[in-house]
Formats: structure tokens, C-alpha cells, sequence
């Protein structure tokens, strides 16, 4: 573990989070690429790495570079990811994967072409206590689930030109905040047999916000709620025939829950104890499947992200919301 070469692509704010968290945890940074040559320094420097590229292009040609995380606005995620891969290099890409699941399509079908990791950097996914709720839920801690509960909702900036409100840049709730319940449904329910939503636009023609209901074979149900312009509760709760998981404000960043059983009582109360924000967990992962050879990917499978995007483009066609910029 540890033993690759990272490279940063893009300077903005996750890019600073993810690549604090390497650092702080023992992997190897040396390199980053800008739109800028002064943003690229300026993060070189920050965070003492070697090289500082003044494009996106030439980080991925840097042969000092195993692997490239892409933290650019959604739009840029798959063009990103194309340009790593066609380097031969293994990529980790924010979440959203990409723009729409044909985006997402195009980007795990080259990194099989080429033998490379495309790992999605949804880092909730690979935290301990999703960890141990995934082994709860699976083992029938809390019998046949039946319904989750989740909302991501924020007080985010107004800026209309500002990635998150701007359409140019893949603005939205759902894309940037509803994907963490959405992702959360699919780890824990699978496939949904219908997808239901309703959602209220900016000015600026994108979600502000936007509930939806997914419904699964067996007639469980996920009921999730994102908004980009409310500062709510932020927490999740799994019900099923035997008790129940809920899990803490905020629930997709390392947290505590308590398991209930049928009777209300407590039975585990979980505690995270992580080093700074919790994206190492992601590297980690992205770095072993590439020492097991592309072997398997329980946690978030490349062809799980782009089932997540299906339903998001779903979600997106019953909103009427599309992207100048999808291809
Ligand atoms: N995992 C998480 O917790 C988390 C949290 C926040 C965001 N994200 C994801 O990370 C991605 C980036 O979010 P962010 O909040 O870091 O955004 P940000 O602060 O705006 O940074 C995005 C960076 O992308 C590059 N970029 C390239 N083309 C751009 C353009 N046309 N406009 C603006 N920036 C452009 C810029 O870097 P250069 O100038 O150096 O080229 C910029 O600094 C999003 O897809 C988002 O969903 C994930």
C-alpha cells in the first residue's frame, strides 16, 4: 500500500482535501497539473510536490505519474479520465463519475481496453463505518431491509456562474449532493426496479432541490432528498424487519451510529476514529486493486457507477434538467 505515484489534476478545493488527506496518510504525491502554471505552483508548493505542470496534458504525460486523480467540475470528469487513460494511467474521478451513463460507459470501457483502474472517488463508499454497515445490513443484523432514509442538503453559494448553480459546469443538487443518497440506495438495495422524483429549479435552470423515491423488487423502498440551497440534517437512517441502523449527522463523512433492534433498544454504537477528512480510504482502495491486477472490486465496481448514472439520468429526465455540455 502506499507504493504509487499520484498525480493531482485540477487546484480547487477537493483537490486540496484529497491531497492533504494522501499526504497525511503515507502515499506518494509528485505531481499536479493546472489550467495555470501559477496554480499549479502555488499547490506544489502548498503541499511540497516535485513537479508542477502548467497543463492537463502534460501531467499526463509525466512518466513519474502512476496514477491520476481528476478533481475538475463534473462536466470534466470523463474528457479528464479519457486523457489519464490513454496516458496509461490509472485514475480515481470525483464523483459524479461522469456527466450521464453514457459518459461513464465510455470511460470503463477504455480503462478495460487499456488493463488500467477507473476507480469513481465516491468516498463515502470506502469509509469504516459504511464498512461496517454494509457487513450489518448483509449479514441480516437488522433483518430483510425494507427502507432507507437519507437526504444531503446544503447551504451552498448563490454565485449563478459558480460550478454548483451553473449549467456550463454540471450544476445542480442532484449531481454534486443527491448522488450520496442515490449512491447510498444502490450499495444497499442494489438495482431499483422505478425511480420517482420531483424537484425545484434555480434561476439558472438547474436543481435546487429535488426528492425522489426508488422502489426495488421486493417492495422496499429508498426515500432521499438533496437540496443545494438548505443546511439539513444530513443523516441517514436503514430500517429493516428487526431493528435499525441510524447513522449521525453528517453521514457521509466519518461519523457514529447506533443499531436498534425490533424493540427500540440499542444493540452497537459505532464511533469512526479517522485520520483528518477521510479520502485516504479511496486511495487505499484504488491502490490495492491495482496490486491485485484490476481483482476484485466488491465496494464500487466500475459498472455499479455507471448503474448509479442510469439513475441519475433517470431522475434528471423526470426533471426535465439536461446539460449543454453531455455527450
Ligand atoms: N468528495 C467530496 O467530498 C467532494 C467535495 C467537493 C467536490 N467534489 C467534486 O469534486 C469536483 C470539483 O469540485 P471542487 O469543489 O473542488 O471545485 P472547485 O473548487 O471549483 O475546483 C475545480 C477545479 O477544476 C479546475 N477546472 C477546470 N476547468 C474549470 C472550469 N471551467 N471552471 C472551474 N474550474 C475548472 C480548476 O483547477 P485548475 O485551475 O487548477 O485547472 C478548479 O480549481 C466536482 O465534480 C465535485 O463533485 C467532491
Amino acid at each position: 500500500m502506499g507504493s504509487l505515484r499520484w498525480g493531482i489534476l485540477g487546484t480547487g478545493g477537493i483537490a486540496h482535501a484529497q491531497t492533504a488527506d494522501l499526504l497525511a496518510n503515507g502515499f506518494t504525491v509528485t505531481a499536479v497539473g493546472s489550467r495555470s502554471q501559477a496554480s499549479a505552483d502555488r499547490f506544489a508548493a502548498e503541499f511540497g510536490i516535485p513537479t508542477a505542470h502548467a497543463s492537463y496534458e502534460a501531467l499526463a504525460q509525466d512518466d513519474r505519474v502512476d496514477v491520476i486523480y481528476v478533481s475538475t467540475p463534473h462536466p470534466l470528469h470523463a474528457p479528464n479520465a479519457l486523457l489519464a487513460l490513454d496516458a496509461g494511467k490509472h485514475v480515481l474521478v470525483e464523483k459524479p463519475f461522469a456527466l450521464n451513463a453514457r459518459e461513464a460507459d465510455a470511460v470503463v470501457g477504455r480503462a478495460a481496453e487499456k488493463g488500467l483502474v477507473v476507480l469513481e472517488a465516491m468516498w463515502t463508499r470506502f469509509l469504516p463505518h459504511m464498512n461496517r454497515i454494509r457487513d450489518i445490513v448483509r449479514s441480516g443484523g437488522i433483518g430483510e431491509v425494507r427502507t432507507l432514509i437519507s437526504d444531503h442538503t446544503q447551504l451552498l453559494s448563490d454565485d449563478p456562474l459558480g460550478r454548483l448553480r451553473n449549467p456550463l459546469l454540471g450544476g445542480g443538487a442532484l449531481l454534486d449532493l443527491g448522488i450520496y443518497p442515490v449512491s447510498f440506495a444502490w450499495d444497499v438495495f442494489g438495482a431499483p426496479s422505478k425511480v420517482f422524483a420531483s424537484g425545484t429549479m434555480t434561476q439558472t435552470g438547474v436543481d435546487r432541490q429535488t426528492a425522489m423515491i426508488l422502489d426495488y423488487p421486493e417492495g422496499a423502498q429508498a426515500v432521499l432528498l438533496t437540496a443545494l440551497d438548505e443546511p439539513g440534517p444530513n443523516r441517514s437512517t436503514v430500517i429493516g424487519t428487526r431493528g435499525r441502523i441510524d447513522i449521525d449527522s453528517v453521514w457521509y463523512t466519518p461519523t457514529s451510529f447506533t443499531v436498534f433492534d425490533a424493540a427500540g433498544a440499542p444493540t452497537e454504537h459505532y464511533s469512526s476514529d479517522v485520520v483528518g477528512r477521510g479520502m485516504q480510504f479511496q486511495a487505499w482502495e484504488l491502490e490495492r486493486l491495482v496490486a491485485e491486477g484490476a481483482g476484485p472490486n466488491d465496494v464500487l465496481p466500475p459498472a455499479q457507477s455507471i448503474r448509479i448514472m442510469e439513475t441519475l439520468d433517470e431522475v434528471r429526465r423526470q426533471l426535465g434538467l439536461s446539460y449543454p455540455a453531455e455527450s
